[in-house]
Formats: C-alpha cells, structure tokens, sequence
C-alpha cells in the first residue's frame, strides 16, 4: 500500500549545484519542503542562493549556502566538507548546474566549446565523484533511506533532440546521460542509486528569449504536444520523486520532464 507522506525526505541531507535560480533553486526549495536538509550551491550569485536558504529555513528545514564553481576540481572536493561539517552526511546530489553558450558549428570557438562541457559534463563527473566517494564512506541508514546514497543528474531533451545551433550543449548533455547510466550500472551493487532528470523547456533565465514574449512562446508552444512552457516547479517535483523511497528500485533511468517535447511534435500532422 502507498502511504501519501509529506515529508518523504526526512532526516536526508540534500546537495544540489546551481541551485542560485531557475530549476536548481525550485528543486533545492522543493527538497527541502519535503524535509531534507539543503546544501544551495552558487557560484556568482550569492544572493539568489541566500534568497533559496531563507525560504528553506522559513518551510523549516536546514539550509546553507555554499560556494563553489562545479568545474574547478579543488572547489568540488572542498564543498562536501563544509557540507557534511553541518549536516553530518550527504544522502542526495542532485547535478543541476549548467550553461548555454551558443554558435553556429562553423564559427564556435574553442573557449566556447570547452566552457559548456567544462561546466555541464565535468561539472557533473566531478560533483558525482565526490558524492560516491563520501556514499562509500558512510553506511546506508535504514532509518532515513534504502538507498546508501542518490544521484540525480540533470541533463535535457537535448540528449536525445538534436539541436542545431547548441552543439555544445547537445554534446555535454549527451555526454550526462551515457555517464550517468554508465555510473548507475557501476555503482547499483554498492546501494546507490543514480538517475537522471530531462528537461524540455522550461522557463528560466538560460531560455529567457524563447518564452518572454507571446510570439516567443507561441513558436516554443508548436514543440510541446501539452501545450504549457514548463516550470521550475515541475522538474523539481520529478528529483523529489527520484530522490526518495518512492522510487527505490529505478535506477539508471531518464525521467523526462518536458510536455512531450522529446515524442518528435512535427510528425503529429503526418510529419
Ligand atoms: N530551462 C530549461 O529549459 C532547461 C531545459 C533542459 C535542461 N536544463 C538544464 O537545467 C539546469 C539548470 O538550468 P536553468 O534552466 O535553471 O538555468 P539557470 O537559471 O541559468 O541556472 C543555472 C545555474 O547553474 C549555476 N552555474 C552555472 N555555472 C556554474 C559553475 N561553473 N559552477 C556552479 N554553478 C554554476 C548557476 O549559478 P550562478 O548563477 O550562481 O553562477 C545557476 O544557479 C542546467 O543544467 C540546464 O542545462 C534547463
């Protein structure tokens, strides 16, 4: 039988990266309202992650923020033990940071290319390490979760839409998912889950240009079969999901968030 429990994350500790603004600080809010203490990483907006820890503490449940850029290796290492100096353990990663830096192929530059995987793919490499290894450290606390530990990474439509334009980005998206189910598959039998959250679009600053004005959103609207833009609000009901009991025996699986947008749309008149 399902019991319907408000608090299915009580008692767990919850790191989430970029969880400044967009989806990272809806999921850290939505974490920490189903009663998991929160870690709210930042890295150049001190004030939106301060904002997310206060509404945090407000719904009652622990926050802190914490610096670090994900794709700097010394700051990744570091970020645990401040976090796991206040919480005692981490029991959740949820990989959320990530940019865009867009470019037809022909002209994106070398530095725009190593940006975007340097954040978003070994961002996630480094952040997901540093997790399985403390994982490792700690044992499972039956009390709290079946699971030892649990990794949600998230990545997009982008990893199975092709997309023009942001071959960056498709690629270290991609990049995400081959590396996150390769991670669940290698990790599983040492009790921990890893999983991986695919957006479509969702209203955010990265996309602001594709939603902010009716004629935008309009066009966005022809990609998504349910008719909505999506919000932060939706993904991070899914990590909520991903990161409890409630859905202990999936591993290494893409839940896709996005209206449709991945069941190709163009083909619903015939193609
Ligand atoms: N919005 C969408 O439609 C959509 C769709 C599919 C996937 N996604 C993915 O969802 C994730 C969140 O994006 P979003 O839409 O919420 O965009 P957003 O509002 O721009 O948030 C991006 C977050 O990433 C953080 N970040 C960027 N570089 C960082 C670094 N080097 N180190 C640590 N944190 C860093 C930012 O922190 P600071 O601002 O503090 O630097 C910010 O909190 C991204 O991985 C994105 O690719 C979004």
């Amino acid at each position: 039988m399902v019991h319907d429990n408000p608090h299915p994350l009580h008692g767990q500790a919850a790191l989430v990266t970029g969880g400044s603004s967009g989806i990272g600080a809806a999921t850290a809010y939505a974490l920490g309202a189903a009663g998991a203490a929160v870690g709210v990483n930042y890295r150049s907006h001190p004030e939106g992650a301060q904002r997310i820890v206060e509404n945090i503490r407000e719904s009652g449940s622990k926050a802190i923020p914490l610096e670090a850029d994900v794709s700097n290796e010394t700051e990744v290492q570091a970020m645990p033990d401040a976090f796991i100096g206040e919480f005692g353990r981490i029991d959740i990663l949820v990989a959320n940071s990530g940019i865009q830096q867009d470019a037809p192929f022909s002209d994106m530059t070398l530095d725009q290319w190593q940006r975007v995987i340097n954040v978003n793919l070994t961002g996630q490499f480094l952040c997901a390490r540093e997790a399985v290894r403390r994982f490792l450290k700690q044992g499972v606390a039956p009390s709290v979760s079946r699971a030892r530990g649990k990794i949600i990474c998230l990545y997009s439509v982008h990893e199975v839409v092709l997309w023009a334009g942001h071959i960056n980005y498709a690629a270290s998206k991609g990049g995400i998912m081959l590396m996150m189910k390769s991670l669940a598959q290698e990790v599983a039998e040492h009790g921990i889950r890893v999983n991986g959250n695919a957006p479509g679009a969702i209203k955010t600053s990265i996309n602001r240009e594709a939603w902010s004005t009716s004629a935008a959103e309009r066009k966005l609207l022809e990609l998504i079969p349910y008719g909505r833009v999506g919000e932060p609000e939706d993904v991070a009901k899914a990590a909520v999901w991903l990161a409890s009991d409630a859905s202990d025996y999936v591993v290494g699986t893409t839940i896709f968030v996005d209206g449709g947008m991945a069941l190709y749309p163009g083909f619903r008149e015939n193609g």
